[in-house]
C-alpha cells in the first residue's frame, strides 16, 4: 500500500520530537565533566591516539576510522530516514573533555615519544607540541622477564606486586584530583608480554591477591595496572594480546566494582582484513585450503615481538580468528583441513609502516583451486588510534549505564579486538559484520529502539 506523504508541518513536528528524544538520551546518564584517560605504555599507538585527539580538537584533522565520531546508526524502518550520528544518539564524552596521563619505562614526554615513534609527521606534531610535551610518563610497573627485548629507567620499586599495585592506585587517585576528571578509563597500550596461561592463582580474587602479596611469577605487570584500576572502580581495556583481565579473578573484580572490562588485542592491519575476507568466503560457501600471512614491521612493537615468548602471545591471538569464523565442525568439506600460518618479521627500515602479505588458497565448484594475494601496506598505529578512542568512549558509556556496568566483560565491543573476551564457555564472535551489528544493536537496545534484524518482510505487505 502506498504511503500518504506527510505534510511539511507533521514532518517538522516529528523531526523536533526525535531531536528532543535524542538530546535527552532516554534513560542514559549524560557525560558530565572531564574524562581522564590513563595509558600504560606511551609508545606508537598511545601517542598517535593522544596527538590525534588534540589535532581533531584543534580542527587540524578529521577523526577518520572512528565509529564513535564518524559513524551513524539507522533507527526504525528503512523508510523512516532516521540515521543519527552515534555520538548524538548515545551520550558519549565530548573530545574537548578528554584529559590524559600514562606510564612508561622511558622518560620521554608524549612529544618526544611521538617523534621517536615516527608515525605522525613533524609538521602536525609541531602544531600541538606544547600540549604533548606536558604529558610526561609516570614511573612504570615493569618486569624484564615479561618483555625481554626492552629495558628502561623509569620504573617503580616495591616490596611486592601488591605494593606496586598500591602505588598505581595512588597514581590514579592523584591524577583524578589534579586533572579534575569526574570519570576515568585505563587502556593498556604497553608492549606485548610473554605468553602465560591461566593458573590456579588467576581463578579467584582471593587467590590472585595472595599471589600479588607473594610476588608470584604468574602476575605480569599488565595485571598490576588492571588490578589497581578495577580496585579504584576504573574500567580497563586491553589493547595487547596479554592475558591481563581475561581470567576469572579479574572478571570477579570487574563485576564487584562495576568497572567494565574488554580485550584483547586491537584488531588492526592483517587481522582486520582477515575478518573482512573470511566471512565473505563462508557466505559464498567457498572452501579454504590454506592462508599464509607474513608481515614486516620495524617499530618497537616489532622489536618486542622478536622474542619468542611475546610472539607466542601474539600468534595465539592471530591464529584463533579463522577457526571461529569458518566453523570447520559445521563445514568439514570446506574448512575441515586448512593450513593457517602467521609470521612477523622485525625489519627496522619499515618503522611503523608495516607490510602484510597474505596468500590465500581457496577452492570453488567441484573443488577447483584459486588463489588470492593481498599486499596491505598499512600504518599500524593509524589503524589502532581510532580504536583506542572508540573504546575509551564506549567503556565510559558502559560504566554510566546500569544495565552494562555490572556485567564485567563488554562483549558488544568485540568489534575492536583480535581475540574478543567472552563469558566462560562461549565462543567468541570474530566476523566483523556480526560484531558491528552486535555493537549497534546494543546501542539501539540501550535507547529502547527496535533492534534491526534485516528481515524486512513488512515492506512487501
Ligand atoms: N599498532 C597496532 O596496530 C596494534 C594492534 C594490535 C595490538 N597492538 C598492541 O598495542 C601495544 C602497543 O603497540 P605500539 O605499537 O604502541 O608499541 P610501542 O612499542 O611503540 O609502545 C609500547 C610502549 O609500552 C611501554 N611499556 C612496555 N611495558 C610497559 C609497562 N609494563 N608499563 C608501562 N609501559 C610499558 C614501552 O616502553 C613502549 O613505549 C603492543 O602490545 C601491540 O602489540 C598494536
Amino acid at each position: 500500500m502506498a504511503r500518504r506523504p506527510k505534510s511539511a508541518k507533521v514532518r517538522a513536528e516529528v523531526k523536533e520530537s526525535r531531536a528532543e528524544k535524542t538530546a535527552s538520551y532516554g534513560d542514559l546518564q549524560p557525560a558530565k565533566g572531564k574524562l581522564g584517560i590513563m595509558i600504560p605504555g606511551m609508545g606508537a599507538v598511545a601517542t598517535t591516539f593522544v596527538a590525534g585527539v588534540e589535532a581533531v580538537r584543534k580542527g587540524i584533522a578529521k577523526p577518520i576510522g572512528s565509529v564513535t565520531q564518524m559513524g551513524t546508526i539507522r533507527l526504525g524502518k528503512r523508510t523512516e530516514g532516521r540515521s543519527p550520528k552515534i555520538k548524538e544518539f548515545v551520550p558519549l564524552a565530548n573530545l574537548d573533555d578528554l584529559v590524559f596521563t600514562g606510564w612508561d619505562i622511558f622518560e620521554d614526554n608524549m612529544f618526544d615519544a611521538a617523534t621517536n615513534a615516527g608515525v605522525l609527521d613533524r609538521y602536525l606534531l609541531e602544531q600541538i607540541k606544547p600540549f604533548l610535551q606536558k604529558i610526561t610518563p609516570r614511573k612504570a610497573v615493569f618486569d624484564h622477564n615479561y618483555v625481554k627485548l626492552i629495558d628502561g629507567p623509569n620504573v617503580k620499586k616495591g616490596k611486592n606486586k601488591m605494593d606496586l599495585a598500591e602505588q598505581v592506585r595512588e597514581d590514579i587517585r592523584q591524577f583524578k584530583k589534579s586533572s579534575g576528571a569526574s570519570r576515568l578509563i585505563t587502556i593498556w597500550c604497553g608492549s606485548t608480554e610473554s605468553f602465560i596461561q591461566p593458573t590456579a592463582v588467576h581463578q579467584s580474587l582471593k587467590a590472585l591477591e595472595k599471589a600479588f602479596e607473594q610476588n608470584d611469577e604468574n602476575i605480569p605487570p599488565s595485571m598490576v595496572y588492571a588490578y589497581a584500576s578495577l580496585k579504584e572502580g576504573v574500567p580497563f581495556a586491553n589493547g595487547a594480546p596479554n592475558l591481563t583481565v581475561d581470567v576469572p579473578a579479574m572478571h570477579e573484580l570487574s563485576r564487584e566494582h562495576e568497572a567494565p572490562i574488554c580485550g584483547k588485542d586491537f584488531k588492526t592491519g592483517q587481522t582486520l582484513i582477515k575478518t573482512i575476507l573470511a566471512p565473505g568466503f563462508k557466505a559464498r560457501m567457498l572452501g579454504l585450503a590454506g592462508w599464509f600471512s607474513t608481515n614486516i614491521l620495524g617499530n618497537r612493537d616489532g622489536e618486542v615481538l622478536e622474542d619468542p615468548g611475546s610472539f607466542k602471545t601474539k600468534e595465539e591471538s592471530k591464529l584463533s580468528v579463522l577457526e571461529h569464523i569458518l566453523q570447520p565442525d559445521l563445514y568439514p568439506d570446506l574448512y575441515g583441513d586448512f593450513t593457517h600460518k602467521v609470521r612477523i618479521n622485525y625489519y627496522p627500515p619499515r618503522g611503523d609502516n608495516k607490510e602484510g602479505w597474505d596468500n590465500i588458497d581457496i577452492f570453488g565448484w567441484l573443488g577447483y583451486p584459486m588463489q588470492i594475494k593481498v599486499d596491505f601496506l598499512c600504518r599500524d598505529s593509524i589503524l589502532a588510534a581510532p580504536i583506542v578512542l572508540d573504546l575509551v568512549l564506549f567503556l565510559d558509556l558502559a560504566q554510566r549505564t546500569p544495565e552494562l556496568r555490572g556485567l564485567g566483560i563488554q562483549e558488544w565491543l568485540s568489534f575492536y579486538f583480535k581475540s574478543p573476551m567472552t563469558a566462560p564457555g562461549l565462543y567468541p564472535e570474530h566476523d566483523l559484520f556480526i560484531q558491528l551489528m552486535k555493537l549497534k544493536n546494543t546501542l539501539r537496545h540501550l535507547r529502547g529502539e527496535e533492534l534491526i534484524t534485516h528481515l524486512g518482510l513488512e515492506y512487501y505487505d
